[in-house]
C-alpha cells in the first residue's frame, strides 16, 4: 500500500516539506483552539511564534500526523524551555524581527502578539523548571477526538524519555475548556504559578505507564 492509500492518518515524524501545512494548522487553532485567520493582520504571526521556532530548533521533536496528502496535525516539542529561550532570542528572532516590529506599547491583538514573539523569555518560570520540556499539539478540526491527540502526545512523550527528560510542561489558554478536558485525560496536572495571565499551566511525567 502507497502512503497516498492510506485512510486512516498516521503518526510520523516531521520533515522540511511539511512547514507549510503546519503554518496553516496553526493559524487554523490559534484562537483558543479556533481559527485565527483573519484575526492577526499577518497570517504566519502565530506560527511564526508558536511553531516556526520549533521546527527550526528542535525538528526532531516534531512529529506530524499525516492523511496521506498532508499534514493535519502536530505535536512540537523542546526538551529544555531555558535553553530554547535563548536559541529563540539568538538564532530565530533575528530571521523574523523585521517583519513584526515591536510596538512601544503594545495595544491592538497584533501588538500584544507581537510582543509575545520579542520577549521569549517569558517562557522560563521558576516554577516550571522541574518540568524542563514543553509542547503545542493543534490538530484540524475534522481529525479531532478520533484519538490522535493521544498518539501525538505519547509519540512526543517517548522522544523526550530516550533524551533523558524527565518531565513536561504546557501553557494553555484557560478559555479553551476543550483542551483541557483532553489534557486531564492524558494525565496532565495544574502547575500553579503566580500571575498567570490569560493562561493555565499543566505538567506531567514523561512515563508511559507499562512502557520504561
Ligand atoms: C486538543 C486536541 C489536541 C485533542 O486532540 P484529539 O485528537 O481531539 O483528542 P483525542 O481524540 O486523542 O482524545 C483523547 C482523550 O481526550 C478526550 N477529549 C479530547 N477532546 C475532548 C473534549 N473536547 N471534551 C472532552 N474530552 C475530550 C477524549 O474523549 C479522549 O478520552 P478517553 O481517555 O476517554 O479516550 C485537539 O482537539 C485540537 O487540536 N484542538 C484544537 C487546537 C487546540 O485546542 N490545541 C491545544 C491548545 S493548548
Amino acid at each position: 500500500m502507497s502512503t497516498t492509500d492510506r485512510t486512516r492518518p498516521f503518526v510520523r515524524p516531521y520533515r522540511p516539506a511539511d512547514r507549510a501545512a503546519v503554518y496553516d494548522v496553526c493559524v487554523r487553532t490559534a484562537d483558543a483552539g479556533g481559527d485565527a485567520r483573519g484575526i492577526y493582520r499577518d497570517p504566519d504571526l502565530m506560527p511564526d511564534i508558536f511553531a516556526g521556532p520549533y521546527l527550526h530548533l528542535a525538528p526532531h521533536l516534531a512529529f506530524v500526523l499525516d492523511d496521506g496528502r498532508r499534514a493535519v496535525g502536530y505535536v512540537l516539542g523542546v526538551a529544555d524551555t531555558a535553553a530554547f529561550a535563548e536559541a529563540f532570542r539568538r538564532e530565530w528572532l533575528p530571521r523574523v524581527a523585521d517583519r513584526y516590529p515591536r510596538a512601544a506599547v503594545p495595544d491592538t491583538p497584533d501588538e500584544r502578539m507581537i510582543e509575545l514573539l520579542h520577549t521569549p523569555e517569558r517562557m522560563v518560570l521558576p516554577e516550571l523548571a522541574d518540568h524542563p520540556a514543553h509542547l503545542h499539539i493543534d490538530i484540524l478540526p475534522e481529525h479531532q477526538r478520533a484519538g490522535h491527540g493521544r498518539t501525538l502526545i505519547h509519540t512526543l512523550l517517548a522522544a523526550l524519555r530516550r533524551e533523558g527528560v524527565p518531565r513536561v510542561h504546557l501553557g494553555m489558554v484557560t478559555a479553551n475548556t476543550a483542551a483541557r478536558r483532553f489534557y486531564d485525560r492524558l494525565g496532565f496536572h495544574e502547575l500553579p504559578v503566580p500571575d498567570p495571565g490569560p493562561l493555565t499551566y499543566l505538567g506531567r511525567s514523561t512515563e508511559i505507564a507499562g512502557t520504561p
